[in-house]
């Protein structure tokens, strides 16, 4: 079913929406809503269990009958509370999961992913050891590879792992002034956590936060410090602006987000980081752009000689513009994937365009995939998507806390 803007009337806007009555269909989620967990003691839903394997035969195995498979996987779960997927029951499953984030725009590629199966690993070393590899295997000398690794999964009375941090990579902040800062805001509750497991390291605007991984609910936090090679960093600078590289820009090459649980057939991994390539708005827009991350356009647009006393210069979208510029410069200089939004969103439709020819419908938040800057320049700005339901699995989803 598409869903059309009058049925919806989703509003065009990136804030926190409250759901009123009527405004999209029950057991949807509201633009800028994320599902989130709903196994969360360890015990495999059944009816989730065969919906699942239904589905991979499904698709994986159309001429096989799914019933002797799922007569075993009831049978573990009546004896153990659990099941366990085969490989390709994982393989699949977390494929499925990135086809189903709704708020992603590169599923394109969803089934060149790369599983890491790591369920045997659930020691706090092994686990940031996996994670350094997971970085250097995604890195791939600057050609971007999606991978995800997924680790041990909850059993009942036995959780799963968890990485407490929110990527692999994200940089230290720490707030100078009331109004000031020294690295990402963003990040400045993790770094607050580090600093409570121990991590003693000095902090300057780019600088690695140590990985943090908790291995049991009440146990303490460890962290690990990535090592050399494990982080690659592309120093931002401008094709025309020499200027530029004096603002002391930088950004890490793998987007590989690890807060997310993964949910497959009523089986829970709390800890499964899965990177991608990014877009270079997620960088210049966002994360270099915003007021409230490093916040760099009123010195661009002085530099430009922009008059920032007024909006009607437009001087923070002039800005916005060279800094994106800038950041895809960089990268591609250096060797390194970026995609541009241009790009990017025209592929995404050439995604919808395949499923639809393969039955499916593409769950989407149009509040996350119009890119933050030239929303309408690009095509997915011109339509409206299949809301995503809440309970759409498998999934990558908001983990409750322990
Ligand atoms: N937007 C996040 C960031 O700027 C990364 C999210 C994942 N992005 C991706 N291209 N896979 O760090």
């Amino acid at each position: 079913m598409v869903a059309r803007q009058e049925e919806l009337r989703i509003p065009h806007s990136r804030c926190p929406v409250t759901a009123g009555p009527g405004m999209w269909p029950a057991g949807t989620l509201a633009p800028g809503a994320e599902p989130v967990q709903a196994v969360v003691d360890g015990t495999a839903d059944p009816a989730s269990a065969v919906a699942f394997i239904r589905q991979y035969y499904r698709e994986c195995a159309p001429a096989e009958t799914p019933e002797p498979r799922i007569r075993r996987v009831i049978e573990e779960i009546d004896e153990t509370g659990t099941y366990t997927h085969t490989p390709e029951e994982l393989r699949f499953g977390t494929k499925v999961a990135w086809r189903n984030a709704g708020r992603c725009l590169g599923r394109l590629y969803w089934q060149s992913l790369v599983v890491r199966d790591l369920r045997h690993v659930r020691e706090p070393e092994q686990i940031a050891a996996e994670c350094v590899a997971h970085l250097k295997q995604a890195h791939n000398g600057g050609r971007i590879r999606s991978i995800v690794s997924v680790f041990a999964p909850d059993r009942p009375g036995r959780p799963g792992p968890r990485i407490l941090s929110e990527q692999l990579i994200r940089y230290a902040g720490v707030r100078t002034g009331e109004k000031t800062w020294r690295g990402d805001p963003r990040n400045a509750a993790l770094t607050d956590r580090a600093r409570a497991a121990g991590w003693t390291a000095s902090v300057d605007r780019f600088t690695p936060l140590p990985l943090l991984i908790q291995p049991e609910p009440a146990a303490a936090v460890r962290w690990f410090g990535l090592p050399p090679g494990a982080v690659v960093e592309v120093p931002i600078t401008h094709p025309v602006y020499r200027w530029f590289a004096g603002l002391g820009a930088r950004w890490y090459t793998v987007a590989a987000v690890s807060h997310l649980a993964l949910e497959i057939g009523g089986v829970c991994y709390p800890s499964a980081p899965q990177n991608g390539w990014y877009v270079v708005t997620e960088v210049g827009a966002r994360n270099l752009g915003d007021e409230h991350r490093y916040h760099l356009l009123p010195a661009i647009a002085e530099r430009l000689g922009l008059d920032i006393g007024t909006d009607a210069s437009l001087w923070r979208d002039r800005a916005l513009v060279e800094l994106n510029l800038a950041v895809l410069h960089s990268f591609r200089a250096a060797g390194v994937t970026m995609g541009d939004h241009h790009t990017e969103s025209r592929r995404f439709l050439q995604h919808l365009d395949r499923e639809r020819r393969a039955g499916r419908t593409v769950p989407t938040d149009w509040s996350w995939t119009v890119p933050p800057i030239s929303g309408s320049a690009t095509p997915v700005f011109h339509r409206y998507y299949d809301p995503v339901p809440a309970d759409l699995r498998p999934a990558f989803v908001a983990r409750t806390p322990w």
